[in-house]
């Protein structure tokens, strides 16, 4: 058996270069070499956001980003629509609740995308609304929202579009400039490819305008204060140097290859992972599956719980289950971050041996050889 695989939503396996700069001497955030090395990363993230404007980096993890976003561009007392497909959606909308927005949810079933038709029924009777808040891929149910289509509609309106792109930015398009997006956020552990402890954060021209005018107090996650010192070469705060030197080797990586090849590389994955679990019996979660993590549907009568459990236990491959109402009923397989094809096999394999270790009818050989198949019949283009 090969070693532990980690194919979780986040955070995710680490390149061996990116290991190895982690563990690299520590250097001061002041000095000749850190500067050339910021310089060169604030310049690489506006390709990775695909936009102009400037990208910041927070050294907090991704909520601290949701944060900064509201904290500049939410004013109290404010009417807000949040579109609340699962537990990211709901922590935005409570988060926007804290801040004295009045916010109108948009509930959708678990799984099941946002509807754009009814996002621009909502907008049309309800004129006051100043921001609006989705998920790109809300990770609780590995469901992807079709935010081309709500950029459009909300970019016809007063109000601002803010998206949690936390685990989409990097992972699969998603065009910030192009699409008029106000506000994106990324997360250093998901489609960035480095541990947890930083988050990216990017706002348009008119959301800019905004945070100008903005009365909620904030300190720490003044983004202006951010943008003015990374005009003068530095961070606000004392740079996050171990994290923003991996973060340069990621950049640089995948601006040699391509976005687009980037993005091909994880839609293979989750393509993969799709073939391989319906010929494997078991059903997708979510009617909009995102290229960024899949929800496996646990056979019906299995413990899902006790399953995860077991194939990290005894077979070494980390995933994740579900939440709240999903909770025991689905497995989560990560699709960002350092993963070779071997890893892709290894975790089908292993998860065939769990399910036949719970009585399920399944011959983990065949898996093995029909994962093997289905990679070699669709190779990475060079
Ligand atoms: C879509 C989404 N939003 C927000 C978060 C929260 O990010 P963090 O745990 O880095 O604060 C996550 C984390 O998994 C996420 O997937």
């Amino acid at each position: 058996m090969s070693n532990a695989i980690l194919l979780a939503p986040g955070p995710v396996q680490l390149h061996p270069e990116v290991q190895k700069i982690l563990a690299h001497p520590m250097i001061h955030h002041r000095t000749p070499e850190f500067d050339a090395i910021l310089a060169r990363v604030l310049l690489n993230l506006k390709s990775f956001f695909q936009t102009k404007m400037p990208v910041l980096i927070q050294t907090s993890t991704g909520s601290g980003g949701m944060e900064a976003l509201l904290v500049n561009l939410l004013n109290p007392g404010e009417e807000v629509l949040a579109i609340v497909s699962g537990k990211f959606g709901e922590r935005w909308a409570d988060m926007a609740e804290v801040y004295g927005g009045r916010v109108h949810r948009l509930n959708c079933d678990w799984g099941k995308p946002v509807d754009p038709s009814e996002v621009k029924k909502f907008l049309q009777s309800n004129p006051n609304i100043k921001i609006v808040l989705t998920q790109a891929t809300e990770t609780s149910t590995a469901t992807g929202h079709d935010i081309k289509a709500l950029a459009d509609i909300v970019s016809k309106t007063d109000a601002l579009f803010l998206v949690d792109g936390i685990t989409a930015v990097g992972a699969y398009d998603i065009r910030m400039d192009e699409w008029k997006i106000d506000g994106l956020v990324a997360g250093s552990q998901k489609a960035v490819m480095l541990p947890t402890g930083l988050c990216f954060v990017c706002l348009s021209e008119r959301a800019w305008a905004k945070a100008k005018v903005c009365k909620t107090p904030r300190f720490y996650f003044d983004l202006q204060k951010e943008l003015n010192a990374n005009q003068k070469g530095e961070t606000y705060f004392s740079s996050a140097v171990a994290h923003i030197k991996a973060l340069d080797f990621v950049l640089n990586e995948i601006s040699k290859s391509g976005l687009e090849k980037h993005f091909a590389e994880q839609r293979r994955r989750a393509d993969f992972t799709r073939a391989l679990s319906a010929q494997m019996g078991l059903s997708l979660y979510s009617a909009s599956p995102s290229d960024s993590v899949t929800a496996l549907n646990v056979p019906e009568g299995l413990d899902g719980v006790k399953l995860r459990e077991h194939l990290e236990k005894k077979y070494q491959v980390t995933v994740m289950g579900g939440q709240d109402q999903a909770k025991g009923k689905i497995l989560r397989i990560g699709h960002m971050g350092y993963i070779l094809d071997h890893h892709l096999i290894e975790t089908m394999y292993r998860l065939a041996l769990a399910l036949k270790d719970f009585s399920y009818n399944i011959d983990p050989e065949k898996v093995r050889s029909l994962s093997t198949s289905w990679l070699e019949a669709h190779p990475l283009e060079q």
